[in-house]
């Protein structure tokens, strides 16, 4: 890639598993100008930026990582300022037992505060949601940055049909090219698997597979965060899920306008309305384009229904915290 094609500013909040493995993968796209990871944790953004800079030369991307300390009064957020797209992963991470819900309350107070410093140094940036629970947080985060709804959104889609995909390819024994799967509603429990859009090379699933063995890979999805969280027994995943995001981050600054499920603001589609819910979007220049509406099975769509009013009513708690 010339000098001139590269562009823009993403800004990764949070330098931890998730946030740093997020700014390693942007920068190694090498289409980004400048990538800026920040953490509280003084020093650490700094180091993992050298980190990543020293690797160009081996991995030969251009693309300049900057570290910067921040506080979560605002201080040094300087450093982000102006940027294109933010991906905001800064949180805590679950435990074994715990629930992404039980997050709520402590990165809440992280997720509202970072917002309103991204909001206040980068007015015309896209930001992309990462932390726990996340419908709720990218709820809060449009909220509390006072963006408008396309230009703030969450990811979780791209991940569960990811692992809904790595789970298909491994049970048939295939490669997870010649597989396409989609996971639409919450990420969580009512995570809508839409078994009408699956596929292994052109074939419906339900033509490959039995039912049974369907719902097993379906349930393995779902649960499939707890999955790693019960084997790594501190921390969550990264590799996965900072794919997802950076791909994301990639799709706006390249403004691709392709199709990736996403939480985005639902306004009639589906016949639902008034939440961030897990749909198919098409990510560009300025964020969600537009919401795509695809034919449905009777029982997906009424899944999906269920899952936007499960999470209608934990969004609408948001206000309070
Ligand atoms: P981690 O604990 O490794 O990193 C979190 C980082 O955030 C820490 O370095 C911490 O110092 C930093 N931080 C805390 N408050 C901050 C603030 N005000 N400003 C800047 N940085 C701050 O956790 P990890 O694994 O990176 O996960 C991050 C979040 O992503 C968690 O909430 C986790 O549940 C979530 N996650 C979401 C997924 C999804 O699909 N949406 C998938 C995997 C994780
Ligand atoms: C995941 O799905 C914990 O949300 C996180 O890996």
């Amino acid at each position: 890639m010339s000098e001139s094609d590269r562009r823009g500013k993403v800004t990764v909040v949070g330098a931890g598993f998730y946030g740093s493995t997020t700014a390693q993968r942007l920068a190694e796209y090498d289409v980004f100008e400048t990538v800026v990871l920040t953490d509280i944790v003084e020093g650490k953004p700094e180091g993992l930026a050298l980190d990543l800079n020293q690797s160009r030369p081996i991995e030969g991307f251009e693309t300049t990582v900057v570290g910067a300390t921040t506080t979560p009064e605002g201080g040094g957020y300087q450093a982000t300022a102006d940027s294109d797209v933010v991906v905001i992963t800064a949180g805590l991470p679950r435990k074994p037992g715990m629930s992404r819900m039980d997050l709520l309350d402590v990165n809440a107070k992280i997720v509202r505060g970072v917002a309103e410093n991204i909001a206040k140094y980068s007015p015309n940036a896209v930001i992309i949601i990462v932390s726990n629970p996340l419908d709720e947080m990218t709820a809060l985060a449009q909220r509390a940055s006072g963006f408008p709804k396309q230009r703030v959104f969450g990811q979780a889609g791209v991940l569960d049909t990811a692992r809904f995909t790595n789970n298909v390819a491994t049970a048939l024994g295939v490669a997870v090219a010649s597989v396409q799967t989609l996971t639409l509603g919450s990420h969580g429990e009512t995570m809508v698997p839409v078994p009408s859009a699956c596929f292994v090379d052109g074939t419906p699933l339900a033509d490959v597979m039995d039912a049974d063995t369907i719902e097993e890979l379906v349930t393995r999805t779902r649960n499939g965060g707890a999955e790693v969280v019960a084997l790594l027994k501190t921390g969550s995943a990264y590799y996965a899920p900072s794919a997802a995001a950076a791909r994301m981050a990639r799709a706006v600054i390249t403004d691709s306008g392709e199709r990736i499920p996403v939480c985005a603001w639902v306004d009639g589609e589906y016949g639902i309305s008034g939440v961030y819910l897990g749909v198919e979007a098409e990510v560009g220049a300025g964020g969600i384009k537009r919401v795509v509406e695809r034919t449905l099975t009777e029982s997906e769509l009424s899944a999906l229904k269920q899952a936007a009013e499960a999470v209608r009513a934990k969004q609408a708690d948001i206000a309070d915290l």
